[in-house]
């Protein structure tokens, strides 16, 4: 079996590769886009303290294991947790972990590609010139613009998913080693430009401590859970697409350290942009808590004020979008993997997958405009998609993962696989795996619910 995927799917061509692809997966909406909008919405420091704690406490103990079983299993998700259930003897409820993966897949891919749409409106936006000297009600108004035509927004959805479409059609190594290699050095890049730029604004102080200062009052249980969700989304954890992508990992590259490496390098793309953004919010007397439309109210108005701001504009947009891209395949390669490991080929496989996220995403389209008026539990219907996924879907898969690895897999299968020199280090992560992650990850739950 494992030598028959490996022959279906590929392997990385060697470790860097795999930090690439998964970095690749992990730097994406969910660093410039979500990450700042959520802090603003949250009030500031203590939720990005929140955050680290969970990257630390629940993010790399568990992404450390969902790649070791993707890795050890070398299947899709699905297929790699029904048979590592088998294999553990493990209560057959894990089984269904992949499956839920998959399920989360689509909701997220769905809400996802709406949004990288956006980017795709602002590459144009830029290049237009329009936001030359822009002021924010002139940053507002062009937003809001956007978010009322629906048919606007279902073009750019379209356009995105058919671009993640192709890529992945063509099996996830060719369409990603080349773009991944280029875009995270250019990325890194235009964050320094800008974070050059927020650096000179008045606000700089104001925006730094609104990250960086820590006031407990503003923690609520609320917050909490999503910054937990968030720790999640973030590193692309809980729902098989790490899993995906380990199974392509080659067998002797070390565990540990590459995955340190990627959720370091996700964490200061996050915490750079929220550095550029929230500068700019404060220098114009902007609203922190604006919402989804956060980075795309404030970075034209930087862009405006640089000297060939249409052009670093445009670039910045470009690098955004292929970051998202390079997101959306991964978070499409769970499914498409199960289904070409079915027999179906994998164009169709694409195709179909693809066309049941396109649909779902409609109901996003929607919620920023014709259906703006219909909330229920959480918000509108993206509200709720989001917060169904990241902040129940994922964590839940985190939780479980960390029980199947560290309570249900054999030890000596585990040490077999990360391979830790250092002995220490090993037991303080199991440590880690078996109590601290899930009573974390369940603690939180408890107090979000309650
Ligand atoms: N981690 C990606 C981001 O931050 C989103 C993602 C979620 C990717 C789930 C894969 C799986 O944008
Ligand atoms: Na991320």
């Amino acid at each position: 079996m494992t030598a028959k995927n490996q022959g279906i799917h590929g392997v990385w061509k060697n470790r860097w590769t795999f930090i690439l692809a998964a970095t690749g997966s992990a730097v994406g909406l969910g660093n410039i886009w979500k990450f700042p909008y959520i802090t603003g919405e949250n009030g500031g420091g203590a939720f990005v303290l929140m955050y680290l704690a969970c990257i630390l406490v629940a993010g790399i103990p568990v992404m450390m294991a969902e790649v070791l079983l993707g890795r050890r299993g070398r299947m899709s998700p699905i297929h790699t947790m029904e048979h590592e259930t088998k294999e553990q003897k493990a209560p057959g409820i894990f089984a269904g972990l992949g499956w839920m993966g998959a399920v989360a897949g689509f909701f997220i891919l769905s809400f996802y590609s709406v949004i990288a749409g956006w980017t795709l409106a602002y590459i144009g936006k830029m290049a237009s010139g329009e936001f030359t000297q822009a002021t924010a009600d002139v940053a507002e108004a062009s937003f809001s613009a956007l978010l009322a035509d629906p048919w606007m927004l279902l073009g750019l959805h379209t356009l995105f998913m058919v671009m993640t479409g192709a890529v992945i059609a063509r099996g996830v190594k060719h369409g990603l080693e080349d773009g991944v290699r280029l875009l995270m050095p250019a990325l890194f890049i235009m964050l320094l430009v800008l974070f050059g730029y927020a650096l000179t604004t008045p606000g700089f102080m104001q925006g730094f401590n609104f990250l960086f200062s820590f006031d407990a009052s503003k923690l609520n249980s609320d917050s909490i859970v999503v910054a937990l969700g968030h720790s999640f989304f973030t590193l692309s954890l809980g729902m098989g697409a790490m899993m995906a992508y380990g199974a392509y990992m080659p067998g002797k590259a070390s565990l540990t350290s590459t995955v340190v490496t990627v959720a370091v390098l996700d964490t200061l793309v996050a915490l750079i942009a929220g550095l550029i953004i929230f500068p700019i919010v404060f220098t114009n007397n902007m609203e922190p808590a604006a919402g989804p439309g956060l980075m795309f109210q404030t970075l034209p108005i930087a862009f405006g004020a640089l000297p060939a701001g249409s052009l670093i504009g445009t670039v910045f947009f470009v690098l955004v979008a292929i970051a998202a891209w390079s997101s959306a395949i991964s978070i499409a390669e769970p499914a498409v993997a199960w289904a070409v490991e079915k027999g179906i080929p994998r164009g169709r496989a694409t195709f179909l997958v693809c066309l049941l996220a396109w649909l779902v995403g409609i109901l996003t389209v929607l919620s920023f405009n014709v259906m703006g008026d219909v909330k229920f539990l959480k918000g509108t219907v993206f509200d709720n998609l989001d917060f169904l996924t990241s902040n129940i879907m994922m964590p839940l898969g985190g939780v479980a993962i960390a029980v199947f690895v560290g309570w249900f897999m054999r030890r000596k299968d585990v040490a077999g696989e990360v391979k830790m020199k250092d002995k220490r280090l090993f037991r303080a992560w199991r440590f880690t795996l078996r109590y601290i992650s899930p009573l974390a990850i369940l603690y939180i739950f408890i107090k979000g619910l309650g």
